[in-house]
């Protein structure tokens, strides 16, 4: 009788405790690489729902919006990401060199603004205003959900379908963490006033972060608790560890895992297929994404993470002068706001087993690993009938077409 339920939490047990980053970079850009992709989490973000505390000075932008401190982190990511990349990209912009994608949200839209500032910093013919604006110039990117933000996109039913256990609670281990959370839980309750789930105590624990970050006065029920058997300093604790809880466990979640990382993993795969058969010329490639999905797709390339900071994600370099091409995997973090960390990616055993002591692995591998969960043919994964999707867009006026089924009316046409 014990034996599933141990079993089904097991993989959380394995992959939990990342190792830290290192305090700086620890890797430089290979000289014959052609290509690089990244994709990043969004910058710190206000909580879903602020907790009432006196005198809250923080907070501004709004509900679930970049904070300065998520600003300052995508800022820091672009800054690092230009000291990488050196040479292989002009110090402008130019539409041939580079492309970049961002979920629709405002969080993710605003990362990649703020590290596009960070990564192109004009100078010469791309200088239009010294006065005001000198170290800025606008760069486009696509919005683009089904890659990036699958959980939105509308009608993908086997999202929802897949989240379903995570939302309710209802996986083994998320049951036994609400019942052993029973009397933090209600305590929140009792104090703040939210429901006592889950994902409520995980916004409890997005307020303490940016408390922190903004120096901050905690509620009394924080700061001085009356829950038997808690100080100030653990029962931060204790919210803190339900930070980022669902997205997480999403990522742990093989359906999930798939659901939301699966198009974009063969996304990344077949821009580093066209970059080493010489379709496509494209040196830089960039993603601005959520947790969940960040980390999924981080799963799935094979690297060893089981959460994802604020502004950390991913670098994939792709070196060609050699014959197979080779791919490294590395990743990024911030330390902790304003400088940002690339280093190498901690992968698990069957692709370290295929890398040279620098981290180059053959990029057949990487894709013969992949492609067991990704996918492209993202209407029918979710469950999508493209008959019935588009008789109702004819019938909804442009009124109520709602972001992602914009989204998906863009992807339609093409
Ligand atoms: C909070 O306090 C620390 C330490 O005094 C300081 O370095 C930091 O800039 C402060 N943060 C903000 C957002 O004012
Ligand atoms: C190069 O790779 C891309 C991406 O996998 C593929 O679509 C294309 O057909 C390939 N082209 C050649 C000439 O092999
Ligand atoms: C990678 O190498 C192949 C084969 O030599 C070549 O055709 C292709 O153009 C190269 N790709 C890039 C991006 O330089």
């Amino acid at each position: 009788q014990m034996f599933i339920p141990l079993l089904l939490l097991l993989p959380t047990l394995i992959i939990a405790n990342d190792p830290p980053p290192p305090s700086q970079s620890t890797v430089s850009i290979d000289p014959n690489t052609v290509l690089v992709l990244f994709g990043t989490r969004h910058g710190n973000r206000n909580p879903e729902k602020f907790v009432d505390a006196p005198d809250r000075r923080w907070g501004e932008e709004g509900e679930l919006e970049l904070t300065s401190i998520g600003k300052r982190q995508a800022y820091g990511l672009g800054k690092e990401l230009r000291s990488f990349l050196g040479q292989l990209l002009d110090v402008n912009y130019k539409p041939g060199q580079a492309k970049f994608f961002s979920s629709s949200a405002n969080r993710c839209q605003m990362t990649l603004q703020t590290a596009l500032a960070g990564l192109f910093d004009p100078q010469g013919w791309a200088d239009w205003n010294k006065e005001t604006l000198d170290h800025w110039s606008p760069v486009p990117y696509s919005i683009d959900d089904p890659l990036l933000r699958m959980y939105s996109v509308k009608g993908c039913v086997n999202s929802d379908k897949a989240w379903d256990p995570i939302s309710h609670d209802s996986l083994p281990d998320l049951r036994e963490l609400v019942e052993r959370s029973k009397p933090l839980l209600d305590y929140m309750k009792e104090k703040d006033g939210r429901d006592p789930t889950i994902s409520n105590a995980a916004d409890i624990a997005d307020n303490i972060i940016n408390m922190d970050f903004y120096n901050a006065s905690y509620p009394e029920w924080l700061s001085n608790p009356t829950l038997k058997g808690y100080t100030a300093s653990t029962i931060r604790k204790a919210f803190l560890s339900f930070a980022e809880n669902h997205m997480n466990r999403c990522a742990s979640y093989t359906p999930c895992r798939s659901m939301m990382g699966g198009l974009w993993t063969n996304h990344i795969i077949t821009s580093l297929e066209a970059a080493s058969n010489g379709s496509a010329m494209t040196r830089l490639i960039g993603y601005a994404s959520h947790t969940e999905v960040t980390l999924s797709v981080m799963i799935l390339l094979g690297i060893h993470k089981s959460e994802l900071t604020t502004s950390a994600g991913f670098v994939i370099e792709l070196r060609n002068g050699t014959s197979p091409p080779l791919v490294r995997l590395l990743q990024h973090d911030p330390n902790p706001v304003d400088d940002h960390v690339i280093y190498p990616a901690h992968l698990v055993p069957e692709l370290s087993r295929k890398s040279d002591s620098h981290g180059w692995m053959p990029l057949s591998a990487l894709k013969e690993f992949v492609s067991r969960s990704s996918f492209s043919d993202w209407e029918s994964q979710c469950g999508i009938n493209p008959c019935s999707l588009q008789s109702s867009f004819h019938s909804s006026s442009p009124s109520n077409i709602s972001p992602s089924s914009s989204m998906l009316l863009a992807v339609f046409s093409f």
